[in-house]
């Protein structure tokens, strides 16, 4: 073993592991990188009707453990959109497990009574009208228009990976998103380094959520990526992975 740090990276919604793909290797320099399919997700098992943001959170410290990561090191938890918000969960119920903290294109607030409400149409709609018809709603707001007019490649892939992922899992996300709890408090108790990325276009985490949570954690650096929108690892992995390689590299080893 080297002492490079474990690096966990947690996708959003809906999305699965290869959501990772410009990370996995690119950074396998700088860290040991583990990138699951949450529950549900990709080729993971069954889900249940609600999917919390803790059960994810607890299935991902499972995953630690029998990947034989122990307690003794912990890890860099990164965590995009509803990752990041998975992120937030871990950290709260085991914070001693968590060296450094990535949060990308997230937020820590918990959803408004409408945006409850579009959960529960979006549950049903993954039921009742397939996956493939909320990936195609999703496109526009997950990648920028930069993005689409130059890389119509990277926007297919996107839909394709997000149009894949199963029904139930995608209904239990949304359900589980909704009842999440608000986590703002928790910032003021971060005393990990913390790296907060976002896009500069990004409409569902506008800007001034990111800036939010980096004026409330006192370790923390921002850095917004021009161009780009909600999937910043993917619309500019070169950026991404350059930020991410300079926060790994300034971490204190072991
Ligand atoms: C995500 O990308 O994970 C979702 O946009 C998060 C959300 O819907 O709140």
């Amino acid at each position: 073993m080297t002492d490079l740090p474990t690096l966990l990276l947690i996708h959003g919604f809906p999305h699965d592991h290869t959501l990772w793909d410009p990370q996995v290797t690119a950074l396998s320099d700088s860290a040991h990188v583990l990138a699951p399919d949450l529950r549900g997700f990709g080729t993971s098992g069954p889900v249940p009707e609600v999917m919390t943001m803790e059960a994810y959170a607890e299935d991902l410290k499972k995953l630690l453990d029998e990947r034989g990561v122990p307690p003794s090191e912990p890890v860099v938890l990164c965590g995009l959109s509803m990752g990041g918000y998975v992120a937030l969960a871990f950290l709260e119920r085991w914070p001693e497990r968590v060296k450094a903290l990535v949060l990308c294109n997230t937020r820590s607030g918990a959803d408004t009574e409408e945006g409850r409400a579009a959960r529960q149409e979006t549950a049903r709609n993954a039921k009742e009208k397939g996956v493939p018809v909320i990936a195609r709603a999703m496109l526009p707001k997950v990648l920028s228009e930069h993005t689409r007019t130059t890389d119509p490649e990277l926007s297919a892939s996107m839909e394709a990976m997000m149009a894949r992922q199963r029904p139930e899992a995608v209904a239990a996300a949304a359900l589980g998103m909704a009842r999440r709890p608000d986590r703002t408090a928790l910032l003021s108790t971060i005393t990990v380094p913390t790296l907060i990325i976002t896009g500069a276009e990004d409409e569902l985490m506008p800007l001034p959520t990111s800036e939010a949570m980096h004026q409330a954690i006192a370790q923390s650096e921002l850095v917004v990526i021009p161009n780009v929108a909600h999937l910043s690892n993917v619309e500019d992995p070169v950026r991404f992975n350059a930020t991410l390689r300079n926060f790994l590299s300034s971490l204190p080893h072991a």
